[in-house]
């Protein structure tokens, strides 16, 4: 039986999860030399919201960190996280911009691009799988996890076979929220194994504390790669941890064959890092818990904490458990869309409004309304028609993919950013974060002309995630 190859997380997801993604790159590079003889499938250390945070809390150009870790990781495949036609944004991107961005993030380094959207739309992704074809990346595409009356293991693999044709070099399945038990991911990989000819990995999280239980069952039914991250930033809201995996699987035929010696020297490292931002008050121990809310109601861990804050905000905190018994009602009437960004935060919103309205749909949001329209794709189920007519009215509703009806763009990011370029991957940190990026290129300039950066006004301290 071929062995189980692991990718680790600790330079993006783990850190995305647990300390809102706030490591730097410093932290980062002296454990690189160690990280790149582990002898992992690959490392995941680029895209998701790494990027935003780069430039707008951490002063680094996300495609220098690219670069540099490119040089201090030579013998290890490298991994980035893009949300298809949304990038690493939050909005649908003209197919020129997607090139480019995958263009440069292979030119610069990476190797393999993982490709997701939060409908599991396979026209959000087409672009970008054929970009990564086209300028010679690896390419991995993802389907969001979820559970639904509409989301079967039939679902998950006629998806799969049509994300193989379309070109994927692997398949993910992404449960980013810990919503794949292990008996189940034990029958769906088993399926899909039988379906599909390519790799299969599986990303999961430990947020439910079922984490490694899904990764065995997993591997058990013939996963090829799973995710994990090192111990010191592993677990809870994070990936499982990769040493007591690792050290479960030697001498069976799920033999990783690396050296858990190796990663408790990197593990030593990251304790490090790991003890300054709990200091620094960005890692919190509560993200370790299990959260059993999300065994119960199947709603992310992140939502709720994101429901809760909303609803301190209306002062309106008695009202939580009617507010998540109207999530999973909204959800249907919108279609079932997997809960994760954005959709997670669309209908979220709409279950409080609907409920502090004191009537359903009487508030929609814009976000609610592009999702009805198909703006953001096509939606896994039938929506309710009625609520639809609510939240729209008569206005049509799209049909064709959504990044159809936008004209080519990279020239006008190009023109508008001219004056702060300093290389061509500029106009993509622009087209991406405008406001964000141009504060960003202001601090470099005065860094440039030795200008105190603090003079300079202060940045927006909420990332959109
Ligand atoms: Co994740």
């Amino acid at each position: 039986m071929a062995k189980v190859q692991i990718t680790d997380t600790i330079l993006r997801d783990a850190h995305q999860s647990q300390a809102a993604t706030r490591m730097r790159l410093e932290d980062m590079l002296p454990a690189c030399e160690i990280l790149d003889k582990v002898g992992y499938y690959s490392l995941e250390c680029w895209g998701g919201a790494t990027f935003d945070s780069c430039l707008r809390f951490l002063d680094e150009d996300p495609w220098e960190r690219l670069r540099i870790l490119r040089k201090a990781l030579p013998n290890t495949k490298l991994q980035m996280l893009l949300r298809g036609q949304n990038i690493l944004g939050y909005k649908h991107y003209a197919d020129d911009v997607v090139d480019e961005f995958v263009k440069k993030a292979i030119g610069n380094g990476m190797d393999i691009i993982r490709i997701f959207d939060a409908l599991n739309d396979p026209r959000n992704m087409e672009t970008a799988i054929n970009a990564t074809k086209k300028h010679g990346g690896i390419c991995e595409v993802a389907m969001s996890y979820t559970v639904s009356p509409v989301h079967t293991e039939d679902y998950f693999v006629n998806l799969a076979i049509k994300l193989e044709r379309m070109g994927a070099d692997t398949i993910c399945v992404k449960d980013m929220a810990n919503l794949l038990l292990p008996y189940n991911a034990f029958s769906l990989i088993k399926k899909l194994k039988k379906s599909v000819k390519v790799p299969i990995h599986l990303h999961t999280h430990n947020t439910s504390g079922t984490g490694d239980m899904t990764l065995m069952k997993a591997i058990e039914a013939g996963v090829d790669i799973v995710d994990t991250a090192l111990s010191p930033l592993g677990n809870g809201t994070s990936q499982p941890a990769t040493e007591p995996l690792v050290a479960t699987l030697q001498g069976t035929p799920y033999d990783t064959g690396l050296s858990l010696e190796l990663m408790n020297e990197a593990a030593k490292h990251f304790r490090g890092v790991a003890d300054k931002l709990k200091k620094e008050g960005i890692l919190d121990t509560k993200v370790l818990s299990v959260d059993v809310n999300t065994l119960l109601y199947q709603v992310p861990g992140g939502m709720l904490s994101n429901l809760l804050n909303q609803l301190k905000q209306a002062n309106a905190s008695d009202k939580f458990y009617e507010v998540l018994a109207e999530v999973p009602r909204v959800r249907e009437d919108f279609g079932y869309p997997p809960l994760v960004t954005p959709t997670s935060q669309i209908v979220g919103t709409q279950a409080v409004m609907n409920v502090l309205s004191g009537e359903r749909y009487k508030m929609n949001p814009k976000e609610s309304q592009g999702l009805m329209r198909g703006e953001y794709g096509r939606l896994p189920a039938k929506v309710n028609e009625e609520v639809r007519r609510k939240v729209i009215g008569d206005s049509p509703v799209i049909t064709g993919r959504p990044a159809d009806a936008l004209e080519p763009e990279m020239d006008k990011y190009r023109a508008e950013c001219a004056r702060w370029m300093r290389q061509d991957e500029d106009a993509l940190s622009y087209a991406l974060f405008p406001q964000v990026a141009q504060k960003f290129f202001e601090k470099r300039e005065a860094k440039e002309l030795g200008i105190d950066g603090s003079l300079l006004k202060k940045e927006e301290k909420v990332m959109p995630v």
